[in-house]
């Protein structure tokens, strides 16, 4: 088994095989430090904490993770808190950066015996249809090699060697630009706020989201072609006070800004998830906007239905549960996807006309979703089908 990328998709798959007893080797072409200090998500669902929990990875996000459960949206009409954990099933969101969720995933990987080739790009996987696929790497010094496998799953994002390898038509691919950017920001800052916050303002939308005790994300809605090192602290600051209505509900908390990066909100959802031997998981399969904070969630969920899915073919024999991987991760995928999508309408105002007032049937849930919040909407406007290309 080989699997690509060491991200929360590839490292929950990778430690739960090995569990299962599959032989399993990870391909990152990143370093293990650059692995393990890349800010990035934070925002565990529950459902995320208990497969977590079911495998024993919780250690770090039981001990450090913190609990949220209210949002706070600010408008002109005022400020409004939902209590969604009391409103939902009363539990809720843990807090918990995903670069140490990925360290502690990578430290039980590495314990329980797991191999990962670091500074190992994936550059193209061939024979996907066939007994034998291979994946073609290139080293930290450009020297090529070859890995072959049962089956190769792709958690190397959306820009992947996975998604790259698919041939043409293959799959189909549902894409959407919601014409709208974030500047994405990193403050070193105690939160603000003791809630998620989220400002809807004539100059943009804002948000807040607490990461640790001294360290909190922010978000700027910006121009399209905004370049991240465009905005001045100082006018980053003010821009925040302002969208966040500081001279009412009380100033924001500055701090140095540690890493700034400009996040187009796009949706790229690829139908199905498997092409022969080759499975995507995470990023790989399905680019969520980061509106809704689904990403990380569903990235463990599906690397959860795969792992099992795996394990029975290669330990029991029964392919059953990879004949219906691409089915039971869409099912979930197009719930986040919807809830997603509805929060960008919501916190944008973005109310496109072009959107159908109802998401297709085929795409909901069969099944309760586990990446949904308590306070997804039922009925919130889908993910048109519109788009949809041949890759
Ligand atoms: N070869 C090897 N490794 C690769 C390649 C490649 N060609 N391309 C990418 N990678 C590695 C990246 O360096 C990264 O470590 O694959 C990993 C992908 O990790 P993520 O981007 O975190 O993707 P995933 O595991 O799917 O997690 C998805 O986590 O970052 C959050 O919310 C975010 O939705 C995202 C979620």
């Amino acid at each position: 088994m080989v699997i690509i990328g060491a991200g929360p998709a590839g490292l929950v798959l990778g430690n739960l095989l090995l569990r299962r007893g599959v032989d399993c080797v990870v391909l990152e072409r990143a370093g293990r430090d650059a692995v393990q200090n890349r800010a990035r998500a934070g925002f565990l669902a529950p459902n995320t904490v208990r497969i977590l929990r079911r495998h024993g990875l919780d250690e770090g996000l039981s001990r450090r993770g913190r609990e949220h459960g209210v949002c706070e949206f600010r408008t002109e009409d005022g400020r409004f808190r939902l209590d969604y954990r009391r409103l939902g099933t009363g539990e809720p969101h843990t807090v918990y950066p995903q670069h140490e969720l990925v360290t502690d995933l990578l430290a039980h990987f590495l314990g329980a015996g797991g191999r990962v080739r670091f500074d190992t790009e994936a550059v193209t996987v061939s024979g996907a249809d066939g007994p034998a696929p291979e994946v073609a790497v290139r080293d930290g010094d450009g020297r090529p090699g070859r890995w072959r496998a049962r089956y190769v799953a792709a958690c190397d994002g959306r820009h992947g060697a996975g998604r790259r390898s698919l041939p043409p038509g293959a799959v189909r691919r549902h894409h959407r630009d919601h014409g709208v950017s974030w500047l994405g920001l990193l403050a070193e800052a105690p939160p603000s706020l003791d809630a998620v916050g989220y400002a809807v303002h004539s100059r943009g939308f804002a948000g807040h989201m607490a990461r640790s005790a001294d360290i909190t994300r922010y978000y700027l809605q910006c121009a399209r072609g905004t370049r991240a090192g465009d905005w001045s602290e100082d006018r980053v600051w003010d821009e925040l006070d302002l969208r966040m209505r500081a001279p009412a509900y009380g100033p924001l908390r500055r701090g140095r800004i540690v890493q700034r990066a400009v996040v187009p909100l796009v949706s790229d959802v690829l139908e199905p998830l498997r092409h022969g031997a080759l499975f995507l998981a995470g990023d790989a399969a399905a680019l969520i906007s980061p509106s809704a904070a689904k990403g990380a969630n569903l990235a463990v969920l599906e690397a959860e239905i795969l792992a099992g899915a795996l394990a029975d073919a290669l330990v029991h024999g029964d392919p059953g549960g990879l004949d219906r991987y691409s089915e039971r991760c869409l099912d979930h995928i197009w719930r986040a996807q919807e809830f997603s999508h509805w929060m960008i309408r919501l916190l944008h105002g973005t109310a496109d006309p072009s959107d159908p007032p109802n998401h297709p049937a085929d795409h909901r849930s069969s099944e309760p979703s586990d990446v949904s919040d308590p306070s997804d909407p039922p009925g919130a406007s889908g993910f048109p089908a519109a788009g949809a290309e041949d890759l």
